[in-house]
């Protein structure tokens, strides 16, 4: 393979670099100084703030109700021990590499342009797809808050997608369109637009408010919970996927999206104080915190009320309602979502034209997306495209299949980081690593295992979706990245 070939490494080269903040045009590189400012508990708070969103909130439900009953709990601990060892992985690559491409960079650096290409074409399933998923959750939160709490009238046809993905095949719902939904992607997009940046204080007002509301829910509902709604803990299996312990395995390809947002610490790596020490502090430490969160959550919630009734859009407000004594709890979890959410729906229409930003100043996607506003610094056609993209996606899309896409390609983007750790640790042994994967020939490929066997149990349903999604990635790499990557032409 000559160098200038599909596999060319981009030469790794330390560096500090912007993704959470503005980037700014001039250097060749793409390179940028911003203050570095940010502390290992705010890289913690950053974290859980992109972490805790729909999927708990959310997606819990579906995946108790149709897949694994009070076993969700295992099926919380499983993905979370997936995310560990990709968690590891990515300590490393951040540590050593601060730069704001995430999993495309570090693919970029060690397993070559195509595959960096193929990851970046995934981080679009993981940012851009999951900013509409959550979304749409965000959607159901106000729209109970609305009718149900205000007691307020709003039209069913606006309320949800068109389609809905049921039984293997889509099925229309008789709605229009997520008006809510559109609403607030279109709204985060404006502030994106004018720049707002990932402001540590704001976002830890949003994290308290979250975490004070989970902690409410946890400490006032373990006082209802019934042990008899936890058995059977795993019911008996009733076909592929559906309880027993294959029915736990597909609830955790479901609830790994629940994970999804502790990667996109390692994109504030060029705003922290000291990233060698504490990206893999901010990386690690979010992602314990919301395993511990999860776990808790899961056994109240199936402990307060029965499985078989968790299976609605806002599964916390469904297990609280049989509780009269709880409303107060009701509207305080209802507004604890829908701040919450908001800001998952902010780090990833943060993140997804900065990756974008990066792959157009490699080359690999048109110039426009890497042009800056003269007055607010922001990557703002970038960020437009992709407000608009995930506006037409939270309208139309059910959550179920969204969800399952996004967990899909971010599965292959942390199974490749894991892959790449390794590689990287062969092809250049001398550079200085700050943070070290423990037994890293061990813990590297049970990282791509575990995340590729994740990928598989959703892949085996949506594979056509995915499938499509991967060719149009590769049409749009050999009809324009492969021809204008800079690196294979030397510049
Ligand atoms: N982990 C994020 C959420 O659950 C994406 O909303």
């Amino acid at each position: 393979m000559s160098n200038k070939g599909l596999f060319i490494v981009k030469p790794v080269e330390p560096a500090g670099h912007v993704d959470a903040g503005e980037p700014v045009e001039g250097s060749l590189k793409g390179e940028a100084t911003l203050k570095r400012t940010l502390t290992a508990r705010h890289l913690v708070l950053l974290g859980v703030g992109a972490v805790i969103g729909a999927g708990i909130f959310v997606l819990t439900g579906q995946a108790a109700a149709n897949h694994a009953g009070p076993a969700v709990t295992l099926s919380f601990i499983m993905a979370g021990f997936a995310c560990a060892l990709a968690g590891l992985c990515y300590a490393e690559f951040s540590a050593l590499l601060p730069v704001s491409g995430s999993a495309y960079s570090f693919s970029y650096a060690t397993l070559g342009e195509f595959v960096a290409w193929f990851i970046g074409w995934c981080l679009i399933l993981e940012y851009l797809f999951a900013s509409s998923t959550v979304a749409v959750g965000w959607s159901s939160y106000l729209i109970s808050f609305i009718t149900g709490t205000l007691g307020l009238p709003f039209p069913a046809e606006l309320t949800q997608a068109p389609i809905d993905w049921k039984d293997g095949h889509f099925v229309s719902t008789g709605s229009l369109l997520n008006l809510p939904a559109i609403g607030i992607v279109a709204a985060v997009s404006g502030l994106c637009y004018v720049g707002i940046t990932q402001s540590a204080t704001a976002n830890a007002i949003v994290v308290a408010i979250k975490v004070a509301v989970i902690a409410c829910f946890l400490g006032f509902g373990a006082q209802y919970v019934d042990p008899a709604n936890w058995t059977p803990f795993i019911p008996e299996a009733q076909g592929p996927g559906k309880f027993g312990f294959d029915g736990v395995t597909r609830a955790a390809a479901i609830v790994f999206f629940a994970y999804i947002g502790f990667d996109a610490v390692s994109t504030a790596a060029g705003e922290a104080k000291n990233p060698q020490r504490d990206m893999p502090l901010g990386i690690l430490g979010s992602l314990a915190i919301c395993t511990i969160i999860y776990i808790a959550v899961c056994l109240v919630l199936t402990g307060m009320t029965n499985y078989t009734l968790l299976g609605t859009a806002k599964p916390v407000v469904t297990a609280i309602e049989p509780y009269p004594a709880l409303a107060w709890l009701k509207t305080a979890t209802e507004i604890g979502a829908i701040a919450g959410l908001s800001s998952v729906i902010l780090v990833m229409l943060m993140a997804q034209p900065r990756i974008f930003y990066s792959m157009s100043r490699d080359g690999l996607l048109p110039g426009l997306f890497g042009k800056i506003h003269p007055k607010y610094q922001t990557p703002y056609v970038g960020t437009v495209i992709v407000g608009v993209l995930a506006c037409t996606l939270a309208g139309l899309m059910p959550l179920n299949v969204l969800g399952e896409l996004v967990s899909m390609g971010t599965l292959l983007a942390f199974a490749t980081v894991c892959a790449g750790v390794l590689v990287l640790r062969y092809t250049r042994p001398e550079l200085a690593r700050p943070f070290r994967v423990p037994v890293a020939i061990v813990i590297c490929p049970l990282g791509v295992a575990a995340c590729l066997y994740l990928f598989w149990q959703p892949f085996t349903e949506h594979w056509l979706i995915f499938v499509g999604w991967t060719v149009l990635g590769l049409a749009v790499y050999f009809g324009y990245g492969y021809r204008h990557s800079k690196l294979r032409r030397g510049h």
